[in-house]
């Protein structure tokens, strides 16, 4: 079942999300050379109890960490570090917050320093298939209509879209119906409506979608070692048009 959340349960989500986008903001401007993921962690964790939040991820089916960093190849759900960024890495960083009994969940990636033209196509490619995305989320429209704009963007680039994790409904859980695969048909599945609200979150590979899980049990990489970037927003549909909550 899609819970349709009301206009009070949105303001709620709305400063859920803002406070994932001003985290992820802070943590972007930070990942420098010489930084370490492990300090960005800590950051994140600190502003957002700071807040009267808690760190969504912490604990979340044993995962250890507030952050998510997944470093070049990685493409979800890689561990913070004690080595530092060099110049050169791609990093993405996944964050969520639970505020006032109400999720918010966001991830984007980011360039350290100087990175190779394919580091920078790719950001820019899964940037541009989120939005595309965002997009679709009008009532009226379906969820494959929302799938298909990702994958467009991302073939059209000449990337592939990881079959292996999807997006998500959210809300009181952190994962609620409907999936939301960034593959599909345009016209399928389920219509959306006003107060349904998505994380909606494109990871895509430079070379091909396989991925792997690592002996750690969490960390996601790419099987041919390529890069991989992942953009993510917390997004309500509206009567006329997407909301996004997590925008700062
Ligand atoms: N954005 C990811 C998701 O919603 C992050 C989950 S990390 C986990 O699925 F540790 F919480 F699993
Ligand atoms: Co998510």
């Amino acid at each position: 079942m899609i819970i349709i959340k009301s206009s009070a349960e949105l303001e709620i989500m709305r400063r859920a999300g803002r406070l994932v986008g001003r985290v992820l903001q802070a943590v972007a401007n930070a990942a420098k050379p010489g930084a370490t993921t492990a300090e960005l962690d800590q950051m994140a964790e600190q502003m957002c109890r700071a807040e009267g939040a808690l760190p969504a991820f912490k604990g979340y089916r044993g995962y250890p960490y507030s952050l998510c960093c997944s470093l070049n190849h990685e493409v979800v759900h890689g561990f913070p570090r004690k080595e530092p960024l060099r110049e050169g890495d791609l990093l993405s960083v996944d964050f969520g917050v639970l505020l006032d009994g109400f999720y918010g969940d966001s991830a984007l990636t980011v360039a350290v320093g100087e990175v190779s033209p394919e580091a920078r196509a790719l950001i820019d490619a899964t940037r541009r298939s989120l939005e595309a995305g965002i997009a679709q989320c009008r009532a009226g429209n379906r969820l494959g209509d929302v799938s298909h704009a990702i994958q467009q963007v991302v073939e059209g680039a000449g990337f592939s879209v990881v079959r292996q994790f999807v997006g998500h409904g959210i809300g009181r859980g952190l994962h609620e119906e409907p999936q939301v695969p960034n593959w599909g048909e345009a016209g399928r599945g389920v219509k959306l409506k006003p107060g349904m609200v998505l994380a909606i979150e494109p990871m895509v590979n430079a070379g091909g979608y396989e991925v792997k899980v690592l002996k750690d049990g969490w960390t996601a990489v790419t099987v041919d070692g390529k890069l991989s970037a992942h953009f993510e927003h917390t997004v309500a549909v509206g009567e006329d048009g997407p909301r996004i909550l997590s925008l700062t």
